[in-house]
């Protein structure tokens, strides 16, 4: 199984949307035996709360499932578990190798170095766009499906 996780702030907005995202991706293509998908925060902030009103109208929207969507902190132990540990923005991956104690490593990325653009993922819960995140978060989920199957040949 390869693991992949997306990590933001809270937990409450762009990584939960992107978790929601990137496993209909997964289930569309017919991956969810070989792709397994999970979502958690930098703080401690929203523990065990749902994503933001504004996340799941959004993912409604589309008709992507929300189910299982529960806000959760990251850990040292989720270096080991997870293949693809994916931030939101910068500060999010510079918390992500603080809390992991790995400067630098190559399975932290940030999810829009994966597309042209290059850029963190704004932050809704302060812009309230969520749909400029929901068409950043799906192109940045659609790159790094595509660099999954390419590094494991699916
Ligand atoms: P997220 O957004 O990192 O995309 O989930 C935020 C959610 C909550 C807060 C900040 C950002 N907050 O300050 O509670």
């Amino acid at each position: 199984m390869i693991h992949v996780l997306f990590v933001c702030l809270g937990n409450i907005c762009r990584s939960p949307m992107a978790e929601a995202l990137f496993r209909d991706f997964v289930k569309k293509e017919q991956l969810s035996d070989k792709i397994a998908v999970d979502s958690a925060a930098t703080s401690s902030w929203h523990i065990g709360s749902p994503p933001h009103k504004g996340t799941l109208e959004i993912l409604k929207k589309y008709r992507v499932s929300t189910e299982g969507l529960v806000g959760r902190q990251l850990t040292k132990a989720d270096f080991e578990k997870f293949d693809y540990i994916i931030g939101m923005d910068e500060s999010n991956k510079k918390n992500i190798s603080e809390i992991l104690g790995q400067p630098k490593h190559p399975k932290i990325l940030r999810l829009l170095d994966l597309t042209p653009h290059k850029k963190d993922v704004p932050d809704p819960y302060y812009t309230g766009d969520f749909q400029e995140t929901y068409d950043l978060v799906s192109e940045g989920c659609r790159a790094l499906l595509e660099k999954i199957r390419v590094e494991h040949e699916l």
